[in-house]
């Protein structure tokens, strides 16, 4: 029987980094090149190349979804984008409900492209909204007017797009409570499934932990943060969105199978630069650069920087990291005597959902998600 493998492909460019943001994406000026288009112009074609590498290692496979991510995939050309659909499905079976997703930024989306990305095969946009108040969005360093947003998922619409996420950012410097109302009504007036909301992380080595530790931004309290997830799980809830991760919600059919995918421990391969991916219980990732990985995949080898085997403990615990995070919860028979004694106090304090426990699962209540990594060090140490 064909297995099941799932394909991330990291598209490593955006115009302009966000004060916030440590992920592994470039911009024209850090690659020393004149425009976006220069700068990427060999990608595309390593990126293919390492799906025919990824075909001869799995062999045969089912595809149950793509995900694009990056960086701003929507810089690129539909045309590209739509070549790797293309390569993935004529290696490997490309499930007929696969689910396709891009990751866009709303300044930085035509119709063109979404009609050119809907024809290729594409069914789910995530676009980075973020704020939609000019002034978290001008500490978060953003380029976008906020009123692009309801454009964008306008034109994914009317290009065919049955799934449109957003993603939404917490807790930065200088928002206020109501800034935060404003953002979540404004998400909730826009005809989308799925709405990711993250609390602001300073990643060490960002123009924001800079300004930060200058003291020029100061991060708002802790506890104001966390109403403000409180606020956001009501209000979604209220609106027909149902939790099934810690930062994620969606409507009926909404949810992403593609994260689902990661979470469920199942295969994929991360094509590109930094890209991890896992099978058969071992995990390897990407050289980090674009030109290291290009160099690399045009000398016919494999990508990869590292690599790491994964015990029975390393899953085990993973699976307790990643599953408590979920709606469905822990089932209780995965976890060891010590763990569930460990627990109980958590039971009793309300952070840990009662009717669950009595139906053989650990799942967390609201308090409980604010506490999500306490709770994880109990059980994992
Ligand atoms: C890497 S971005 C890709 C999408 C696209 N480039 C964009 O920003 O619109 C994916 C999401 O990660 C989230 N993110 C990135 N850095 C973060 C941070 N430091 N704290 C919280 N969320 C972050 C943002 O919500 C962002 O939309
Ligand atoms: S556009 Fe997205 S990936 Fe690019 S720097 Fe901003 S948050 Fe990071």
């Amino acid at each position: 029987m064909s297995r099941r493998l799932s394909f991330y492909v990291h598209i490593p460019y955006c115009i302009k980094r966000c004060g916030y943001c440590d992920f592994n994406t470039y911009t024209p000026a850090e690659l020393k090149g004149p425009d976006l288009l220069s700068v990427s112009s060999n990608y595309i074609s390593a990126a293919l190349a390492e799906i025919g590498m990824a075909h001869k290692v799995v062999g045969e496979a089912h595809v149950p979804s793509i995900f694009f991510g990056g960086g701003t995939p929507s810089l690129m050309p539909a045309q590209e984008l739509a070549s790797i659909i293309a390569e993935i499905r004529s290696r490997f079976s490309l499930l007929p409900d696969a689910e396709i997703t891009i990751e866009v930024n709303p300044d930085s989306v035509t119709s063109e492209f979404l009609s050119e990305m809907r024809t290729a095969g594409a069914n789910r946009i995530s676009m980075g909204m973020q704020s939609a108040v000019p002034h978290v969005l001008q500490v978060l360093d953003r380029t976008h007017n906020p009123e692009n947003v309801s454009t964008a998922v306008g034109k994914a619409r009317a290009a065919g797009f049955e799934h449109v996420s957003v993603d939404l950012i917490y807790g930065a410097p200088k928002e206020s409570f109501d800034d935060w109302r404003i953002s979540v009504e404004a998400a909730l007036s826009i005809p989308i499934d799925h709405i990711s909301a993250y609390a602001l992380i300073v990643e060490k080595g960002t123009k924001l932990a800079a300004q930060i530790s200058r003291g020029e931004l100061e991060l708002p309290p802790e506890d104001e943060t966390a109403e403000k997830y409180r606020y956001a799980d009501d209000q979604f809830i209220a609106a027909g969105f149902d939790w099934y991760e810690l930062s994620n919600w969606s409507r009926s059919g909404g949810s992403c199978k593609h994260n689902i995918a990661y979470w469920d421990g199942s295969y994929w391969w991360g094509v590109g630069p930094g890209a991890h991916s896992y099978l058969d219980n071992k995990r390897w990732w990407n050289v980090k650069h674009p030109n290291t990985y290009i160099q690399k995949v045009s000398e016919g080898v494999l990508p990869a920087l590292n690599e790491e085997e994964l015990t029975e403990e390393n899953l085990a615990d993973e699976f307790i990291m990643l599953q408590i995070r979920r709606r469905e919860g822990i089932p209780l028979d995965r976890l060891n005597n010590k763990q569930i004694e460990n627990c109980r106090e958590y039971l009793t304090t309300g952070y840990l959902d009662e009717q669950s426990w009595r139906d053989g699962k650990l799942t967390l209540t609201q308090s409980g998600r604010l506490i999500a990594d306490r709770i994880v060090r109990t059980l994992v140490m």
